[in-house]
């Protein structure tokens, strides 16, 4: 099985036949990272060069750690230390780095468009880990492949997105992911966080968190990101906790089991409750786990190997 996609910059218009021959795909490679050596061959002589041009932690250590595993070179650029602050472009920073001979490029960038823009000027395969608030598909296959694992099939799932939709690069790419594989999609948050399109998309939107509690499977709760709003969306943080907080009296209220997820970093105490984030109802650091799978999986595709992952040419 191939991937109909030659380089992974987003969800939107990704068929639901690569989506789920990425998730399989995870799946295999979550077994390889249970054996006692977690490493397979399979992109031996292939080099990554990792640009991440915005903060990351989850992200960035996630993918170092997938492309270690498929036994692929890294190279790792930091806008910081780099060139760019002397002024050099995008294109020129990306172009000199590939005359190096790289296979891939994982980018995160601030600007949205940023990976499509590299796809292309350069032949490497390239793969978005979050470009400004447009995507993160790499965080939405994460998400799914958790979701997955608990309910088996995402088909007619109910899953609730909360927070700063109109900001979330996450929320973008998990509306995609999911309304593709058939789930049930809606938001919830304050109206000026809700972008105006999303009955378009085939979501729907809950202005109270109280009936988004009421009908999900799944919250993925956003983090409320203060560095991208340009002015003030509502009145102040203990505001936007008491309207959409999600805390463990709001949860066990509902007699439910509802899958909590959150795609980090946590404002504690704001969008979701420690005793929430770290307590029964919460899948936070499955999701980190599966999020090396994921990335080994979009690594070993997109690389166009074919090898069977199981037998003897993957062992370490
Ligand atoms: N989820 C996520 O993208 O986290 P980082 O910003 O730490 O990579």
């Amino acid at each position: 099985m191939q991937l109909e996609i030659r380089h992974l910059l987003g969800l939107e218009g990704v068929s639901r036949e690569d989506i789920t021959l990425i998730l399989d795909t995870a799946e295999s490679f979550k077994k390889v990272l249970e054996r006692p050596i977690p490493k397979v061959p399979t992109l031996r002589g292939k080099t990554v060069a990792n640009l991440f041009f915005e903060p990351s932690t989850r992200t960035r250590f996630s993918f170092e750690l997938a492309e270690k595993r498929v036994s692929a070179d890294t190279v790792n650029f930091s806008a910081s230390t780099s060139s760019v602050l002397k002024g050099e472009t995008l294109k020129d920073t990306a172009r000199n780095i590939e005359a190096m001979k790289i296979d891939f490029v994982v980018m995160r960038h601030s600007a949205p468009g940023a990976p499509h823009f590299l796809a292309r000027c350069l032949n490497s395969v390239i793969i978005n880990a979050g470009d400004g608030a447009h995507e993160h598909p790499t965080q939405a296959l994460l998400d799914m492949m958790t979701m997955r694992e608990q309910f088996t099939s995402l088909e007619g799932l109910k899953v609730i997105v909360v927070g700063d939709i109109e900001h979330s690069r996450v929320a973008r790419s998990n509306i995609y992911g999911l309304v593709t594989m058939g789930a049930h999609v809606g938001v919830c948050g304050p109206a000026t966080m809700i972008p105006r399109q999303m009955e378009d998309l085939g979501v729907t939107v809950y202005p109270a968190i109280e009936d988004a509690l009421a009908e999900a499977d799944v919250l993925n709760i956003l983090r409320i990101q203060l560095e991208r709003q340009k002015q003030a969306l509502f009145p102040s943080l203990r505001e936007y906790r008491n309207l959409f907080g999600i805390t463990l009296e709001r949860l066990d209220r509902t007699g439910r089991d509802i899958m909590i997820m959150h795609p980090g970093p946590i404002n504690r105490g704001v969008e979701l409750d420690s005793n929430v984030a770290d307590g029964d109802y919460s899948v936070i650091l499955d999701q980190v786990t599966n999020g090396v799978a994921v990335r080994m999986a979009v690594l070993y595709l997109l690389g166009g190997e074919r090898q069977k992952l199981e037998g003897d040419d993957h062992a370490a």
